[in-house]
């Protein structure tokens, strides 16, 4: 193309997260010419803040079972065409060292800084510009697409939104992406909270309450689909800790969850053996020696007032066993948008292609990144997903 007639650009990409990084990386590799916008006066600031400043940038385990979506099978094509394996090559490349901390989750060795500087150094080395802090208006489409900004209208042949999500306002994030696609005519899937902590209400906050700070390792939540066995964390507000987060997920208002505080021992086995062992030591010491002090206290205090376990009968025990290893509670809420890790729904996968991430009704718009209805579990499974779904529109836009 030439003459007036050119576009300034081939493509721009609307957020330059993690999402966005990447796709105006491999858009640049392949000599589209990108123009990468965010009205932040920073790149990256959830990468910055990411696995408490470390990023968990990827899951060596990542496959398409550990992302939620109304169509499990959207994700698939683009996990497999841009994998964790692409995604550690290139950290290993620019020679940032990383661990592994738990369950496969990939951190960095020192900040995360280093990964936005890994992103920003292949923009550069692909010739993407890269303008912060332009404020974005409409999204138009005459013969090409018109971004309008309150500095100045850029023209483009494909729009790619990787705005994000609701998740944590305060840093930015906006509902542009979903206005877009709704302006476009392309359907949501509802939107809610994800990996968020849950609030509970009446005597099961107080009793929370009294414990927050306790955090119990390898415990199992569940709530229908979903069953998890990571850390929970009491908290004044109620449940938190990758356990609970990874949980919320899949929960929905009204719902119960069931939580199992003693994953590796048969309670009911352990307290009957007591009573026979230890017949003269207090419930609170025998619970002790398997779980927190405070928490061992407040459960026995409730179930096994002080006196010796000898004299609890064995239905008691039996009853006190199934509150440890079966507790259901219904939360009364979660912490919102302004504590979640991500938003779940989004743009509906069914007007996408899974291939390529452009609108099937409007050729050159593209949605990628936690913008679109496709959400890992806790553990650096999002990231991948902004990385693969990136990384395939760049290849396509
Ligand atoms: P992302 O939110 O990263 O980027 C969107 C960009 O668009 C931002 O730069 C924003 O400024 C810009 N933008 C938004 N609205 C705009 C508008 N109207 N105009 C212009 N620009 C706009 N995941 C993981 O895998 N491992 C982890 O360790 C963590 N840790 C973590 C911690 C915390 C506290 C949070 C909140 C989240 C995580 N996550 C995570 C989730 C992860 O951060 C998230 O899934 C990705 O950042 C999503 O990448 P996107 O590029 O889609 O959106």
């Amino acid at each position: 193309m030439s003459g007036d007639a050119a576009p300034a650009f081939d493509l721009v990409i609307l957020g330059a997260g993690a999402a966005g990084l990447m796709c105006a990386i491999s858009a640049g590799r392949r000599g589209r010419r990108v123009l990468l916008l965010d009205h932040a006066e920073a790149p990256g600031k959830k990468i910055l803040i990411s696995g408490g400043g470390r990023c968990n940038f990827t899951n060596r385990d990542s496959a398409p079972d550990r992302f939620l979506s109304d169509n499990p099978h959207f994700c698939k094509s683009a996990l497999s065409r841009y994998t964790q394996h692409d995604f550690i090559a290139m950290v290993d490349r620019h020679g940032i060292a990383h661990h592994e901390k738990t369950l496969g989750q990939l951190f960095c060795d020192g900040s995360a800084r280093a990964i936005v500087a890994m992103l920003l150094a292949e923009c550069g080395a692909a010739g993407v510009e890269l303008r912060l802090a332009h404020r974005i208006g409409a999204v138009e489409r005459d013969d090409r697409f018109r971004v309008e900004t309150d500095r100045g209208s850029f023209t483009a042949d494909s729009v790619v939104l990787a705005t994000g999500g609701l998740s944590i306002p305060k840093m930015g994030a906006t509902g542009l992406a979903h206005t877009v696609a709704r302006r476009f005519g392309l359907a949501l899937s509802e939107t809610r909270p994800g990996l968020v902590p849950l609030t509970f209400a009446d005597e099961e906050l107080a009793a929370m309450q009294a414990l927050s700070g306790v955090s119990i390792p390898a415990v199992v939540a569940r709530c229908g689909a979903g069953r998890f066995r990571e850390a929970l964390l009491f908290t004044h507000r109620g449940l938190s800790g990758p356990a609970i987060l990874q949980i919320s997920s899949y929960w929905r208002p009204g719902q119960a969850i069931t939580i199992d505080l003693l994953p590796d021992i048969d309670a009911a086995a352990f307290l009957l053996d007591r009573k026979r062992t230890r017949p003269r030591a207090e419930g609170r010491t025998i619970l002790a020696e398997v779980l927190p002090q405070r928490l061992a206290t407040q459960l026995a205090d409730r179930y096994l007032p002080a006196r010796p376990i000898g004299e609890a009968g064995d239905r008691e025990l039996r009853r006190l066993a199934e509150r440890l290893q079966a507790w259901r509670l219904t939360p009364s809420g979660s912490e919102g948008y302004a504590k979640a890790e991500v938003t779940l729904g989004g743009v509906a996968t069914a007007g996408l292609s899974s291939k390529t991430m452009e609108a099937k009704a409007v050729p050159g718009l593209f949605f990628i990144g936690e913008a679109v209805d496709v959400t890992g579990w806790l553990g650096g499974y999002n990231f991948q997903w902004a990385w693969s779904s990136g990384w395939a529109a760049g290849q396509a836009a």
